[in-house]
Order: structure tokens, then sequence, then C-alpha cells
């Protein structure tokens, strides 16, 4: 199966224009950040060019066993990271609603109470020593994946006076082009932090915000282990040569 997914030849061709709607603006002032890295003046739309229409394909190959497992893949041998134990599983999609095959997912996150490994970290919480806190699957032949992790903890940061991230885990995908590059967060559905989390509010749609929402499924709950999340998440998809043909031939 590993070799058919790495052989397979991603499609190719232009992306549906982004919809900057569900999107947040780049200037947004109550995410403090925003200001100075926004542009000043207006964006110009180019056509893609073929570095920008593909991009590397990654077979599984390149995976450890346990790359996909934060609750193991720092521990010391017979131990394990501290905090609820999670699945999050879903699948890649473009925007016609395939599963996008052989896509990256790289997913980091701070510890269960809030703290990153990095050393620019300045939370009191304390480290994990069994916990990284990153790590890296590639989707199935239908755009399907899974990790496993412990349910990371809310954080301050210094943005307004008292501002605290909700508990989140970072995703970057790659898909077949590096113009369907995603980088996004991912909430856990019932946290009333989200609501109160100025990143989240520079987006302008309630819906789009819920669509980042990870939903419990207690259908996919491993009993007395752990809980699961189900996070589905939509790349640009290809303006399909189906719809391109139709156009020409009519
Ligand atoms: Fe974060």
């Amino acid at each position: 199966m590993t070799e058919r997914i790495s052989n397979r030849r991603p499609e190719t061709g232009a992306f549906f224009r982004r919809d900057l709607n569900s999107h947040p603006p780049a200037y947004a002032p109550i995410y403090k950040t925003s200001v100075l890295r926004s542009p000043r003046r207006a964006l110009l739309s180019l056509d893609g060019t073929l570095s920008e229409i593909t991009g590397p394909v990654f077979g599984h190959n390149i995976l450890g066993e346990l790359d996909n497992d934060l609750i193991h893949n720092f521990a010391k041998p017979g131990e394990s990271a501290i905090g609820p134990r999670i699945i999050v599983y879903g699948k890649v999609l473009d925007e016609r609603g395939k599963g996008v095959p052989g896509a990256l997912l790289e997913f980091w996150q701070a510890n269960a109470g809030g703290r990153y490994r990095h050393k620019k970290e300045g939370y009191i919480a304390p480290l994990d020593p069994n916990f990284g806190g990153c790590g890296r699957t590639i989707t199935d032949e239908d755009g399907a994946y899974s990790l496993r992790t412990i349910q990371p903890g809310p954080y301050p940061w210094p943005n307004g006076p008292n501002d605290w991230r909700p508990a989140h885990i970072h995703f970057s995908i790659f898909g077949h082009g590096f113009a369907q590059r995603l980088i996004t967060q991912m909430y856990f559905e019932g946290d009333p932090m989200i609501w109160q989390c100025p990143i989240v509010r520079t987006i302008p749609d309630r819906a789009a915000i819920e669509r980042l929402v990870a939903a419990l499924d207690m259908e996919a709950t491993i009993p007395m282990d752990a809980r699961a999340y189900k996070f589905d998440i939509v790349l640009r998809g290809r303006r399909s040569s189906l719809f391109e043909n139709r156009l020409e031939g009519n």
C-alpha cells in the first residue's frame, strides 16, 4: 500500500482561489503581532507557477514507528507522557471533498500543563521529561490520518494584560502543491477558552471557527485508554480537469 501511495502521480493544475472571507484579516489589532507583520499595500493576485502548483511527494518510508505517537515518541523506554490521553483523527480533503492521499502532516503542541519545550518559552508550568511535543504522519489512500497524544493545557501569552490561548494543537500540512500548504490550529469541543482568545477572534466567521474545533467522538474512543477527537482538514482544491473539460466541450 505504501508504494502505491508514493508512486501515485499527484494531480496538477491550477487551484481554486482562497476564500478570504473565512480567513482572518492580515491586520487585526486585537492580535498584537499582526499589526507590524501585515502588508501595508493591497495584494496583487498572480497566476500559480509550476513551483506553486506542484510540491514534494512524501512516502511512508520517511516515517518512524512512533512519529504519530506523542505519548511515547519522546518518552524513556517503559514511560509515557503525563496528561489526558487522546486520539486525534480525521481526513485531509480538498475543496471538492476528495481525500488527499500522501499529505504530510506535522503537529506540535504544549504539554498537559500548557508548557512548550522551547528555549524561549517563558511560562512557569513545568516541563514533562517524557513529552517532546511534536510529531508527524502521512495520509493514507483515502486522505485519512490519526495520531495519539495527550491533551495540551491552555497557556497565557503576552498580548493583552491577561490573554490565554485555549488548548490547541498546531498543524502544518503539505498537500500536492506548495499553494496547498496550510498551517492551522485545532481546538477542542466544549472549551470555553476558545471564545476568549484574541487569535480565534480575528476569524470573521463563526462557522469558520467551528471548523477548527475537533468534535469529541466517543465511538472512536478506546475504553480505559484514550478519548478520541475528530478533525477534518480542508486544503485548497484543484480546479479539476473534469469541470474545465466540460466547459471546453460545450
Ligand atoms: Fe501554541
